[in-house]
Formats: structure tokens, sequence, C-alpha cells
């Protein structure tokens, strides 16, 4: 792993008297890509909402470039599985909102950079309601891009998309995280997804949830998803998962 960027350890994290989070421990490097996995409902959300600093844990401590994280910070994107989107703004509007402490004409050629990069070229003065669901995702996605966070925490962000927009959108994906040097941990809920991207895959157990094994992929990306050393992989975490699940 290149340079520390996220540490967090012992998190732990209860909701009504009932733990959700028990002891979460990981790290995510400069310009490193991780895979958070689990079962549903083993707080792979209150993670990442912990971790960007949206919510504060019960016990245990998340630092970024060593400092504690106690507050949300433009320094951490967070995409969504359902992104909100000002329904009063249009897709430039909505996508610029936050850049507009730089020039006019940097926020403005840096907001069409993104929205073309997520397919949304055309569609810059549609307001939301005009959007399919999809669109609506890649417009959140596109503004989260945009803003060039140090890390972008993804929960389940391809999941409302159709198969082929979704390949689309993680090649964008690898192509920007490896391109600007960004970190990125990403939950989801499909492990071929995980695989194709990740340097390294988190499994954690059912809630109260911890981790229960880390995968480390040297496969060379471009990553081949019929190549057996991918086929196997994918496996062994499929295996992995099952048996966490079967408790
Ligand atoms: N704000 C909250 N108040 C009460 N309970 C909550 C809250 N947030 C989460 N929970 C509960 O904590 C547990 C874990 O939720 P969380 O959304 O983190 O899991 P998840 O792994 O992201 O689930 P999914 O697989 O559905 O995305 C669930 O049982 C959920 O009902
Ligand atoms: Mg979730």
């Amino acid at each position: 792993m290149e340079r520390e960027l996220i540490c967090c350890n012992g998190l732990t994290k209860s909701y009504a008297g009932r733990r959700v989070l028990d002891g979460v421990s990981l790290r995510l490097g400069q310009n490193e890509f991780v895979s958070v996995l689990g079962p549903g409902k083993c707080g792979k959300t209150t993670l990442i909402k912990l971790l960007s600093g949206l919510e504060r844990p019960d016990a245990g401590e998340v630092f970024m470039d060593g400092a504690a994280v106690s507050s949300p910070s433009p320094k951490r994107g967070v995409v969504y599985q359902n992104t909100l989107l000002f329904n009063w703004l249009t897709v430039l509007g909505n996508v610029r909102y936050p850049l507009r402490k730089l020039g006019r004409q940097e926020s403005l050629s840096r907001a069409m950079k993104y929205i073309e990069l997520m397919g949304l070229k055309g569609f810059e003065k549609a307001y939301p309601r005009q959007l399919s669901g999809g669109m609506k995702q890649r417009c959140g996605i596109a503004r989260i891009y945009a803003m060039k966070p140090r890390v972008i925490f993804m929960d389940e962000p391809f999941s409302q998309l159709d198969a082929q927009t979704r390949y689309l959108m993680q090649l964008e994906l690898e192509k920007i995280f490896l391109g600007e040097g960004q970190s990125v941990l990403f939950v989801s809920n499909n492990i071929e997804e995980a695989v194709y991207l990740s340097d390294r895959i988190v499994v954690l157990s059912p809630s109260p949830s911890r981790v229960v094994k880390e995968f480390r992929l040297d496969l060379p990306r471009p990553r081949n998803y019929l190549s057996p050393e991918f086929v196997r992989i994918r496996a062994e975490i499929e295996r992995c998962l099952s048996e966490v699940c079967d408790g």
C-alpha cells in the first residue's frame, strides 16, 4: 500500500440499542481502490457514514492524513445509492453548485467535463424531473467527481443502472481514479464489479459486523473478466461470502 490516507480503528456503532458495527478497522492508501462486501444490512452504509464524518461512532476513531475526522468535508466525497439532486437546478446547475467558489469559467469547464464523461451531454439544461433514475444517478456522480475530492466513498453507486451503463460507469471510474490519484472506498453487492475495480476487497460479517477477511488483487489493469485468474479469485470471494452469510 502506498501512503495511508484513511484509517479507522475499532469502529463500533449501535442504533436503538442494537449493535450494527462491532470494532471495524481498515485502511485506505493514497490512490488505492478498496471494496467492501458483506451480507445485506450488515452495516455497510453505516460504515460509510462514519468514515465520511456524517455520523460519529460510539467507539473507535477515523483518521484522514493522521487528523481525526469528526464532520463531513469536501475532501471526502460520498456517492449514495440514490443521489438527491436540487430539483430547482438543471443538470449543469447541480454539478456546478459545489464549485461555486471557483471562477465562472473554471466551474463551467470542470462541470461540463464530468457531465460529458457521465454521458449526459445534451442534458445540461434538463431538470431532474426530466431525467430517468439512472441519469439522475449519473448527474450525482458527476457532481462528486467534479469536486475532485481526495477520497470518494461510493455506496452501491451503480445498482440502479442497467447492465450496459453500469459497465461504462465502471470503466470511467477506473480511468478517473487511476488518472487523478484519488482513493476510492467502494461498497458493492456485485462481486464481479468489485474484483474488476479493486486493489483490495474487505469482507464484513453479518451485523454486528467485523472485518472477516481481506483479499489483495494483483491482477494487471485493465482486467479481463474471463481470464482464469479473474475467474478463480471471483469464485474464491463468492465462496467466502456464502460462508459468511451462512454464519
Ligand atoms: N439511523 C438509523 N436508525 C436506526 N437504525 C438504523 C439507522 N441506520 C441504520 N440502521 C440499522 O442498522 C442496520 C445496518 O444498516 P445499514 O444501512 O448500514 O446496512 P447496509 O449493509 O448498508 O444494508 P444494505 O445491504 O441494505 O445496503 C440495519 O438493520 C438498519 O435498519
Ligand atoms: Mg446500504
